[in-house]
C-alpha cells in the first residue's frame, strides 16, 4: 500500500439558533460516510465541525428567550451534538465559533490581511432602528414592494413578484424587530479587498478544486469583476470585536470558516500526534476538503481561499458542493409535515435507513436530492433487509444447527469470491469520488449474485436430504463469507450494522482490505436479527409528529416575533387540529419578574381544578407585573410542558400585538369563570 494520506475534512458549521433537520443531515451524513471510508482504508482522516454561534439572529433569539447568547449556544450545541451522534455522524471534534481558538485565529488572519494592505475602510449608510438602537440587516426590515406594492416584504427581495432591490427602495419601511420606522445613518465599515485576489481565484477555481457546474457559476461573478466584501458590523452584535476597533465586530461570515481551523486547533491540544501547522501552512502536504451546500458556495470558493491566500496559509484541496433536499418532490414544508427535524426522525426510525437512502441517491453533482417517503421504505426494505441481511439470516441457522456454529473451510464458489474482490477497486473509486449512488448499485449487484447463487443451491432443501450435510455447510459458509465482504463495502454507510455483524461473525473491527481474506474453520456467535423492515406506519407517525412540531413552535413563539411572522402561520388547518387545542379561562393569581430574564414574567394561573406555572415573554408591556394579579386571561392548557432555564412552563397565555410595549393580553367578558373552556 502507498503512504497513508493525511486528510482534514469539514462540514459546514450549522447555525446555533435552530434545530438540525433532514436537509442538514444530507450534508453531515455524506461527509461522515466519506470520512469513514477514508478511515476504513487506513488513511489518517480527521473530521471537524462546530456550531456557527455568531450574528444578530442569535443575539435576538437569545433576547427573546430571556437568556444570554452564551446560554443559547450552549443549549443548542448540546442538542446538535446529540442529533449528530444519534445519526452516527462521528466527528473527531465538534467545537464552537465562539471559542478562544477562533478568537485568536480570526484576529491573526485579520491582522495579516490588514498588514498586507487587503483591508479598506469607508463610510456606509444603512437603516438604523432608533428604538432598538441597532443597524438593521436587510432581513430585519419589512415594507411594501416598490415594484408590485405587495405589503410585508423583506428588505432585499419581494416574495410576491420576485423583484430584488435595496432596502432604501422599500415603501413604508418598518423594523421587523421593534416595528419602528428606521432612519438612515452612517457608520464606518471594514472591507476585505477581494479584487486583490481576482487572478488567483480565476486560476484556483479552475484547477480541479470544484465541480464543473460550480466553477461555471463562479466564472459569472469572476468575469464581471469582484466587489470588496463588507466584513464589519456595528454593536450591538454577538461576535468578536475587531482588534483595535472598539464597537466594531467581525461579520459572522468572516470568523465562521476560520471556525474550521479553530475546531482543528482545539482537537490538536488533545491529540499530540496532530500538528496544526503541518495541516495549515502554505506548503502543507495534507489534504483539506470542505463539504457544503450550494447556497454557500461564494463564501467557500471565493472569500475563504482569498482570506487564506492573503494570510499566507494553504487553500482547500477541494470544496465539495451538494444540492438541496426535497421531500416527496417539493421543498420541505411545515404544514405538510415534511419539514422533519433530525430528532423527530430519530424518535420513529433507525438512523441507518436514512444513511443508506441518501447514499443510494447521492452522486457527484449539485442536483437536489428527493426523499420520496414511499420509495424510501421500499428501497431500504428491498436492499438492506431483502438482499444484504437476508444472506446472513438464510445461512446462519444451518451452521449453528448442523455444525455448532463453525464455518467449514473451502471455497464453494470461487468465481463469486473472485468477482467480489474484482469489484472492490471500482467501489472504492466510487466512494473516493463521492459517487455513493454508484457504490451502492455495485454493492447491491453483488448482493443479488450472492442471493441468486444461494437460491440456486437451496441449502434448505438439501438439509432435508440424507448425506448432504457437508454440502449444506459448504454453501452456508460461503454465504457468510460473501455477506462479510458486503458488510466491509457497506461499513462507511452502515456502521451499526457492521458492528453488529462483526459481533455475529466474531471478528475484530473490519478494515477495507479484509475483503481479500475469508473466514475458515471459524466459530460464529449466535445470530440475531441485524435490521428490521421499515413499517410505513412509522413514517406516517413521523410526518404527523412533524406537523405537531409546527404547532408547538407557533404556540411557543412570543408576541412580536418579526422573523416568525414569515412562517406559514396562515397555513390552513383541519378542524380536528383546532379542536385539539384546550383553551381555558385562567385567573392570574400571581405575576412576577424572573430574575436574570429580560423579557419573561412568571405567572401562576388558576384554571379551576388546578394551578399552572407559565413563563411568558410579555414583560416589556407589563413592567409592573403585580397589576396583572386578579385579572382573567385565556390560556392554552394542553401545550406540551416546556423546560426552560428557570423552570417548566405548563402552557401559554394569549396576547396580541407586534411586541415591545404593544402586547395586549386577551381577556374574556366579565362573568367568565376560571377553568371554563373556550369553544
Ligand atoms: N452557518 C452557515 C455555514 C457556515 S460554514 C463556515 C450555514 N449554516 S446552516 O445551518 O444554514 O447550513 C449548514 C449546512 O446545511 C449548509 O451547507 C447548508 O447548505 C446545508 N443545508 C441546509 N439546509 C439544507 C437542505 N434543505 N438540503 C441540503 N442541505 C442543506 O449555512
Ligand atoms: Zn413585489
Amino acid at each position: 500500500m502507498s503512504e497513508p494520506r493525511q486528510i482534514l475534512v469539514t462540514s459546514a458549521l450549522p447555525y446555533a439558533n435552530g434545530s438540525i433537520h433532514l436537509g442538514h443531515m444530507l450534508e453531515y451524513i455524506q461527509t461522515d460516510m466519506w470520512v469513514r471510508f477514508q478511515k476504513l482504508r487506513g488513511n489518517q482522516c480527521i473530521y471537524v465541525c462546530a456550531d456557527d454561534a455568531h450574528g444578530s439572529a442569535i443575539m435576538l433569539r437569545a433576547e427573546k428567550e430571556g437568556i444570554t447568547p452564551e446560554q443559547l449556544i450552549a443549549n443548542v450545541q448540546a442538542e446538535h451534538a446529540g442529533d449528530f451522534a444519534d445519526f452516527l455522524v462521528d466527528f473527531d471534534n465538534f467545537h464552537s465559533t465562539h471559542s478562544d481558538e477562533n478568537r485568536e485565529l480570526s484576529s491573526m488572519i485579520y491582522s495579516r490581511l490588514r498588514d498586507a494592505g487587503h483591508i479598506a475602510t469607508r463610510s456606509v449608510t444603512q437603516y438604523f432602528d432608533p428604538e432598538k438602537g441597532m443597524f438593521l440587516a436587510d432581513r430585519f426590515i419589512k415594507g411594501t414592494c416598490p415594484k408590485c406594492a405587495a405589503e410585508d416584504q423583506y428588505g432585499d427581495n419581494c416574495e410576491k413578484c420576485g423583484a430584488t432591490y435595496a432596502p432604501t427602495e422599500l415603501k413604508d419601511p418598518k423594523s421587523a424587530i421593534s416595528g419602528a420606522t428606521p432612519v438612515l445613518r452612517d457608520s464606518q465599515h471594514f472591507f476585505f479587498k477581494l479584487p486583490d485576489f481576482q487572478a488567483m481565484l480565476q486560476q484556483w477555481t479552475r484547477s480541479g478544486t470544484l465541480q464543473d457546474a460550480v466553477a461555471n457559476k463562479l466564472a459569472e461573478w469572476l468575469d464581471s469583476g469582484l466587489q470588496e466584501w463588507d466584513i464589519s458590523r456595528d454593536a450591538p452584535y454577538f461576535g468578536f470585536e475587531i482588534p483595535g476597533e472598539p464597537g466594531k465586530y467581525f461579520y459572522v461570515w468572516l470568523d465562521a470558516p476560520i471556525g474550521y481551523m479553530a475546531s482543528f486547533k482545539n482537537l490538536c491540544a488533545r491529540r499530540p500526534e496532530l500538528d496544526f501547522d503541518a495541516f495549515w501552512n502554505k506548503d502543507s502536504k495534507a489534504e483539506l476538503y470542505h463539504f457544503i451546500g450550494k447556497d454557500i458556495v461564494n463564501f467557500h470558493a471565493l472569500f475563504w481561499p482569498a482570506m487564506l491566500e492573503g494570510a499566507g496559509l494553504r487553500k482547500p484541496t477541494a470544496v465539495n458542493v451538494h444540492g438541496y433536499l426535497t421531500v416527496n418532490g417539493a421543498k420541505m414544508s411545515k404544514s405538510r409535515g415534511t419539514f422533519i427535524k433530525a430528532r423527530t426522525y430519530l424518535d420513529h426510525l433507525q438512523p441507518e435507513y436514512l444513511r443508506y437512502y441518501y447514499a443510494a441517491k447521492l452522486g457527484r453533482g449539485v442536483d437536489d436530492l428527493d426523499l420520496n417517503l414511499e420509495d424510501f421504505v421500499q428501497k431500504v426494505n428491498s436492499d438492506l433487509v431483502g438482499k444484504v441481511v437476508n444472506i446472513a439470516s438464510r445461512c446462519a441457522g444451518f451452521i449453528h444447527k448442523g455444525n455448532d456454529g463453525v464455518m467449514v473451510a473451502g471455497d464453494a464458489a470461487p468465481e463469486l469470491t473472485e468477482a467480489f474482490i474484482a469489484a472492490a477497486p471500482s467501489i472504492a473509486d466510487a466512494y473516493e469520488g463521492r459517487d455513493f449512488g454508484r457504490a451502492m448499485r455495485e454493492i447491491m449487484a453483488l448482493a443479488d449474485r450472492a442471493n441468486a447463487w444461494i437460491a440456486d443451491k437451496a441449502p434448505w432443501s438439501l438439509a432435508k436430504q440424507e448425506g448432504k450435510q457437508d454440502e449444506v455447510q459448504a454453501i452456508c459458509a460461503q454465504g457468510i463469507n460473501l455477506f462479510r465482504q458486503l458488510v466491509i463495502f457497506l461499513k462507511p454507510v452502515l456502521p451499526l450494522l457492521a458492528a453488529d455483524a462483526e459481533a455475529f461473525l466474531n471478528v475484530a473491527p473490519l478494515a477495507w482490505n479484509d475483503h481479500l481474506s475469508r473466514l475458515e474453520n471459524h466459530q460464529l456467535n449466535p445470530f440475531k436479527a441485524l435490521m428490521s423492515r421499515i413499517e410505513l406506519a412509522k413514517v406516517e407517525a413521523m410526518v404527523a409528529a412533524s406537523k405537531e412540531d409546527l404547532l408547538a413552535a407557533e404556540a411557543a413563539a412570543p408576541a412580536g416575533n418579526g422573523e416568525l411572522a414569515k412562517d406559514p402561520l396562515s397555513a390552513e388547518i383541519e378542524f380536528d387540529t383546532f379542536a385539539a387545542v384546550d383553551l381555558r379561562v385562567a385567573l392570574i393569581v400571581k405575576a412576577e419578574a424572573v430574575p436574570g430574564a429580560d423579557k419573561l414574567l412568571q405567572l401562576t394561573l388558576d384554571i379551576g381544578d388546578e394551578r399552572r406555572n407559565v413563563f411568558s415573554g410579555i414583560k416589556s408591556a407589563y413592567p409592573d407585573p403585580s397589576k396583572l394579579e386578579g385579572r382573567l386571561t385565556m390560556m392554552v392548557a394542553n401545550l406540551k410542558p416546556r423546560k426552560m432555564r428557570f423552570g417548566v412552563s405548563e402552557g401559554m397565555v394569549m396576547a396580541a400585538g407586534p411586541g415591545g410595549e404593544e402586547i395586549y393580553l386577551l381577556s374574556p367578558d366579565s362573568g367568565a369563570k376560571p377553568g371554563q373552556r373556550i369553544k
